[in-house]
Parts: C-alpha cells; sequence; structure tokens
C-alpha cells in the first residue's frame, strides 16, 4: 500500500473511532439521565469517560494528524486554503476540538468529581440532583 492511500485508511480509521465513541458517549449520558441509582448513574459517567478519553480523543488525533499530513504532502501545504472543502473541513474539526476540550469535558470533569463525592456519601448530594441547570 503506497503512502497515501495509508494516510487515507489512518484519516477514515480516526473518523471511524470518533463516530463510534461519540456513539457511546452519547447512550452513556442518555441512559444516565434515566436512571435514579446512584451506582449505575456513577458506572454510566466513568464509561463516559473510558469512551471520551480513550476512543474519541484517539480518533480526533489520529484525523488531525492524518489529515495534516495528507495537506502538507498532497495538497500543497497552506494552497489547501483555497479548496473550500478543505477549509470546511480543517475549520469545524478545530470549532469542535476547542469547544470539546473545553465546554464538553468541563462539564464531564466537574459530573464525574460530583458523582465521587456522592458515592463516597452514599446518597445523591444536592449539587448532584440540581447539576444539569448549573453545571458549567
Ligand atoms: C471531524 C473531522 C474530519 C472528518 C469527519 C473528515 C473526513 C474526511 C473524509 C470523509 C474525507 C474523504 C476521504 C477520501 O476521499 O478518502 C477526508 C479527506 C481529507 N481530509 Fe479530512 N476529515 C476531518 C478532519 C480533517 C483535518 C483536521 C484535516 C487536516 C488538518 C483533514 C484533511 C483531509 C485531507 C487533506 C483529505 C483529502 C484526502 C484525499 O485526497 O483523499 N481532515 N476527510
Amino acid at each position: 500500500m503506497d503512502e497515501f492511500s495509508l494516510l487515507r485508511f489512518a484519516h477514515m480509521l480516526g473518523l471511524t473511532l470518533m463516530g463510534a465513541g461519540l456513539i457511546g458517549v452519547f447512550t452513556c449520558d442518555m441512559r444516565s439521565r434515566q436512571t435514579k441509582d446512584l451506582k449505575l448513574f456513577s458506572q454510566l459517567v466513568t464509561l463516559i469517560a473510558v469512551f471520551y478519553d480513550g476512543v474519541v480523543v484517539p480518533g480526533a488525533l489520529l484525523l488531525l494528524a492524518s489529515g495534516t499530513w495528507l495537506i502538507v504532502q498532497y495538497y500543497d501545504g497552506w494552497a489547501f486554503l483555497e479548496i473550500p472543502w478543505l477549509v470546511g473541513m480543517v475549520g469545524l474539526f478545530l470549532f469542535e476540538f476547542i469547544e470539546g476540550n473545553t465546554i464538553t469535558r468541563l462539564f464531564f470533569m466537574r459530573l464525574r468529581r460530583l458523582t465521587r463525592d456522592a458515592m463516597e456519601k452514599g446518597d445523591w448530594t444536592d449539587e448532584l440532583t440540581c447539576s444539569n441547570s448549573d453545571l458549567i
């Protein structure tokens, strides 16, 4: 397999990982909002972190690395700015990457901390039950 095909393969692998991980995060998040069982809630919050840090982030990094490599090698570096679909893809990626690593990550990190506190106390805490409205 030549370098170009390998890079495209890595790009598609990154896309698959990111998509699969986001489905995992979404499913666990939805389920966690439906349960009144703190233990199950805590397991789901842990699973969200596993999907996010273990699948989504590596996928996004693979997309970024392979995409940058493709641009440098086969799209003449900054000349990609003249190709609208590439500018759109890179722009949307950067927006999502920054948003995902700030707002979304802060939300889930706080949720995990509050869940750990509740698990130590053995019951739902006020902070956790009101958490949907003032988590950020
Ligand atoms: C969420 C983020 C992204 C998604 C969903 C995505 C998706 C895709 C898809 C579906 C293709 C077509 C693949 C093909 O024809 O084989 C593609 C191609 C490409 N992507 Fe991305 N991409 C993303 C991020 C990026 C980033 C961040 C870069 C660069 C920094 C990038 C650079 C490229 C390049 C150069 C190609 C052309 C490859 C070719 O000539 O076949 N992509 N991308």
